[in-house]
């Protein structure tokens, strides 16, 4: 479903990304790992199109993306949902305009948004009777799950989500990684998951990618994670300070 060549981007004369080669399948879960500043977000934003690369090509549904102006990109940023660290709702909507806030469709009535929202929520595991609250009353997993029944109102065929445990007790991380792959069975969504935490990654991911020194260094089943010889990335899996991984 999405195809990334050989992806060039650099800042100023700082290098992130050095030649990325992914291939994201449909229906799958890949989850993008790496450290702080290795550049996982900005090959988020390269996926998404918020960023154009240097060279280097992303085929989304065969179209390269890379090479489309900004009114053409819409098609592309419809297909996607977005899950961003720590939720990212807007303070002064309540609950239900939140989520009725992904909804891109312009030609639904006013009942037909209402019953989407309940969907997403029960989706979640959230009660409707939440609707009218304000997200400053939401605990931080609520706010996760609000984030992702805003990405699924969209009905989108591919979500994204940027560190969606990052901040939870262990009981609610596992919360998430249980939704997450339920949404993905669920709607045949395509999920693309960055994050830190190993247990998560390991739980949900069809495929893992290590990212570092602006490529992917090794990419497999969790299993081939967990066994790899490469010194990397097991400094990374074991979370060694000590190790050949530079970090900035
Ligand atoms: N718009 C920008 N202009 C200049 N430098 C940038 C820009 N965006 C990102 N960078 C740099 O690119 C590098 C990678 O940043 P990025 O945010 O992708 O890291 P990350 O892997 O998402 O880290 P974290 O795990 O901490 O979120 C950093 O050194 C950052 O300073
Ligand atoms: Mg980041």
């Amino acid at each position: 479903m999405i195809q990334i060549r050989d992806l060039h981007k650099s800042f100023a004369r700082k290098k992130v990304l050095a030649g990325v080669d992914l291939d994201i399948e449909p229906g799958q879960i890949t989850t993008i790992i790496g450290a702080s500043g290795s550049g996982k977000s900005v090959l988020f934003k390269h996926i998404i199109g918020l960023l154009k690369p240097d060279s280097g090509s992303i085929r989304i549904d065969g179209e390269d993306i890379t090479k489309l102006r900004e009114r053409e990109l819409y098609r592309t940023v419809l297909k996607f949902g977005m899950v961003f660290q720590g939720g990212a709702l807007f303070d002064s909507l309540t609950v239900g305009e939140n989520v009725a806030f992904g909804i891109m469709k312009p030609d639904l009535t006013a009942a037909e948004v209402s019953r989407i929202v309940s969907l997403s929520l029960d989706q979640v595991g959230l009660p409707d009777d939440i609707n009218q609250v304000m997200p400053n009353e939401l605990s931080g997993g609520m706010k996760k799950r609000v984030a992702i029944a805003r990405a699924i109102a969209k009905d989108p065929q591919i979500i994204m989500y940027d560190e969606p445990t990052t901040g939870l007790d262990p009981i609610m991380a596992d919360i998430i990684n249980n939704l997450i792959i339920k949404v993905n069975g669920s709607s045949k969504i395509t999920s693309i998951v960055i994050t830190h935490n190993m247990v998560s990654a390991y739980k949900i991911s069809d495929k893992i990618a290590v990212l570092y020194d602006g490529r992917i260094i090794e990419s497999g089943v969790p299993d081939d994670i967990k066994n790899t010889r490469n010194p990397f990335v097991r400094q990374f899996i074991e979370g060694q300070a000590d190790g050949p991984m530079q970090i900035r």
